[in-house]
């Protein structure tokens, strides 16, 4: 997709953070755009936001993506909107905090239903559309968690990981079928958004420090900023974007180290590692590229 000017752009979970970042950003760039969210409040602020950043047509919708019916409608009722459909960015997404064995299912099934089942439906339900356009963009919004796993994220990083498998055989399926839709998983690492505020977690987990530790210490980037680089891959047809400093270094780490890195994030994480080869030396941790 050389530009976006009147390309029609989807953008789930639109009413905050990323969602609402690359709604704007696609907007100042001449989409038009299609925004929902859950959050009804807050997708009004965005739609304000996007007509302001000069999208010459807004459509916007309360849409829970982890209910299959109500996308299917949702996605019938946006083309019938605009007529046609370019580039849909499955981008809603919740997070779970706390360690696997003290998850219940419940919570489970909830971020498997949001950012997993969301991402599905989002790209069933506009692919045709996406086919038939003639110039189509998926775009996936994994994590840096979807590259590597970290200690109390497992739900999580499943579903991240699931995203990006998904995408990546999708992406080699239109190129096999020739079909004109190119495919970007997407792989942020810190940015500063209400995500770790709007977190469940475990009972055993505090949800007032993990919060803080993720505002204070870990998000680093604005979703502006984020926005731009994500709007940058879908121009240039990438098929991986990483998202900031910590995503690429984090990368690179969990590539040098192969599944060492489990140990190695063991060890930095506090935790005890019972088995011997886990054992690490203090010349393992310096060599170490977690920052
Ligand atoms: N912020 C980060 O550091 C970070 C890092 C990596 C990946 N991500 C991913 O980026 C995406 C956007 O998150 P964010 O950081 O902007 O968080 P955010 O909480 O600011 O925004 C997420 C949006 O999704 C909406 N949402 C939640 N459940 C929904 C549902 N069932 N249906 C529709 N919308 C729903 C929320 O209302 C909210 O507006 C997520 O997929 C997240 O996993 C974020």
């Amino acid at each position: 997709m050389k530009s976006l000017q009147d390309k029609v752009v989807v953008v789930t979970g639109a009413a905050s953070g990323i969602g609402r970042a690359v709604a704007v950003e696609v907007a100042r760039q001449g989409a038009l755009v299609a925004v929902s969210d859950v959050d009804r409040a807050g997708l009004r602020e965005t739609v304000a936001l996007v007509k302001d950043a000069g999208a010459p047509d807004v459509h916007s919708a309360p849409l829970d993506v982890s209910d299959r019916a109500a996308f299917a409608a949702y996605a019938r009722d946006v083309v019938a909107h605009f007529g046609r459909v370019n580039v849909v960015v499955n981008n809603a997404g919740v997070a779970l905090a706390g360690d696997f064995e003290d998850l219940d299912y419940a919570d489970m099934e909830w971020i498997v239903g949001i950012n997993l089942w969301g991402v599905v439906h989002g790209t069933k339900e506009f692919l045709p559309h996406l086919i038939a356009s003639g110039d189509g963009h998926v775009v996936n919004i994994s994590s840096l968690f979807g590259l590597i796993s970290i200690p109390g994220q497992s739900l999580y990083n499943a579903t991240k990981y699931a995203v990006r498998g998904m995408s990546e055989a999708l992406r080699e399926e239109m190129l096999v079928a020739g079909h004109p839709v190119g495919v970007t998983v997407v792989h942020p690492g810190g940015i500063k958004t209400a995500i770790a505020r709007n977190a469940r977690v475990s009972d055993k987990q505090d949800a007032e420090a993990t919060a803080d530790l993720f505002d204070k210490r870990l998000a680093r980037m604005t979703p502006e900023k984020a926005a731009r680089i994500i709007v940058r891959g879908i121009l240039k047809d990438q098929a991986r974007v990483l998202v900031g400093i910590d995503a690429h270094a984090l990368h690179h780490f969990a590539r040098l180290t192969g599944s060492r890195y489990q140990d190695i994030v063991a060890a930095v994480a506090g935790r005890t590692v019972k088995t011997r080869k886990a054992v690490l030396t203090e010349k393992d941790l310096d060599e170490s590229v977690i920052p």
